[in-house]
């Protein structure tokens, strides 16, 4: 049987280019059959509504500009999906309760607090603590075998599986139980102060910034008191970043004025050229799917509509298993 290929995206903020180089680039090329952005996810850290619609919209327009191709892929809202929501009611009930104590995310809650000396569930919602028979709800309601995650998201795969088989148990061969697609491993890209690239840090160099917003952002790039006559080494942040927008002959070429000696102020203009040249074609359909947001709209209503059939196939399965109302 083909392997269904399934992602989802939280909306948690702008996209920056360590998620499109670490995430984006490389689920587009993979050309998953289901995308989908995780809006209620989001919601463990996400308490305003304006807010969250924000980061939906842009999330939405940023992977449409990235190249997304919704011909192939069914790109929608989870919060669009209904059925999700009740297969992790059904779900919960598969999920021993040892084991989202040993999800990372409830765990670091817990340390976190017992390091401050305040009762180890402060702060945890029961949303943090189901966040993964959600997440195995996503998954498990389409089917999929096969999940493309970095490193980070692994754990929640696993127990996706677990949950799939501790039904299957019960009730024998249901469900498909997914595993996690591992990929080549997946770059981790630093930000500007050379720590893994990340909202959290303050450290990012944001996709769609204005050019001039770009620039700035390049600038502040941590370099060496080397001086421009210096022969420098390749092994630094500015020449990774570089790699990543500038084509094979480009960075042969730029190894070769490291070696013999370049100015920080001359790499980061070069830096900017090669970086605006891959990202402005995907800024200008950006900004118009920003501008024309019904366009967009139309798009996830059209992979919401395709996305519940596939949903309601396998939950009808579902329901008649668990002895539900199923007509
Ligand atoms: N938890 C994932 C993240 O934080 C997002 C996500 C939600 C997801 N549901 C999913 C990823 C299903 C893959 C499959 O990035």
């Amino acid at each position: 049987m083909e392997k269904v290929i399934l992602t989802g995206v939280k909306p948690t903020g702008i996209a920056h280019i360590g998620n499109y180089f670490g995430a984006i680039k490389p689920a587009i090329e993979l050309g998953a059959h289901f995308l989908f952005i995780a809006d209620y996810h989001a919601l463990t850290t996400v308490k305003d509504g304006k807010v969250l619609d924000g980061y939906v919209k842009d999330l939405a327009c940023t992977w449409l500009a990235c190249g997304l191709d919704v011909a192939k892929t069914c790109f929608y809202r989870q919060s669009d999906v209904p059925q999700i929501f009740e297969l992790a009611t059904v779900l919960s009930n598969y999920t021993a309760k040892g084991l989202m104590n040993r999800a990372h995310a409830y765990k670091a809650a817990v340390q976190d607090a017992a390091g401050r000396g305040v009762d180890p569930d402060h702060n945890v919602s029961m949303g943090l603590f189901n966040y993964p028979v959600l997440q195995a709800a996503d998954i498990i309601l389409f089917g999929a075998s096969g999940v493309p995650v970095g490193q980070d998201q692994k754990q929640h795969i696993e127990m996706s599986s677990d949950i799939a088989k501790a039904f299957n148990a019960v009730h024998g061969n249901v469900l498909v139980v997914p595993s996690a697609l591992v990929t080549k491993e997946q770059a981790v890209i630093q930000g500007l102060d050379g720590r893994k690239m990340s909202k959290s840090y303050g450290n990012q160099i944001p996709l769609f910034a204005s050019e001039s917003d770009l620039k700035k952002h390049i600038k502040r790039i941590v370099t060496d008191s080397s001086l421009p006559s210096e022969p420098k080494s390749t092994d630094c942040l500015i020449f990774q970043i570089y790699k990543l927008f500038a084509t094979p002959a480009q960075v042969k070429a730029m190894e070769k004025r490291f070696a013999s000696g370049i100015g920080w102020v001359e790499v980061k203009e070069e830096l900017f050229v090669a970086a605006n040249k891959v990202i402005s074609p995907m800024r200008e359909k950006y900004e118009y799917y920003l501008k024309n947001y019904h366009e967009v709209e139309a798009v996830l209503d059209q992979g919401a509509k395709k996305a519940r059939e596939v949903a309601e196939r396998t939950i009808r399965k579902v329901r008649k298993a668990v002895g539900a109302r199923c007509t």
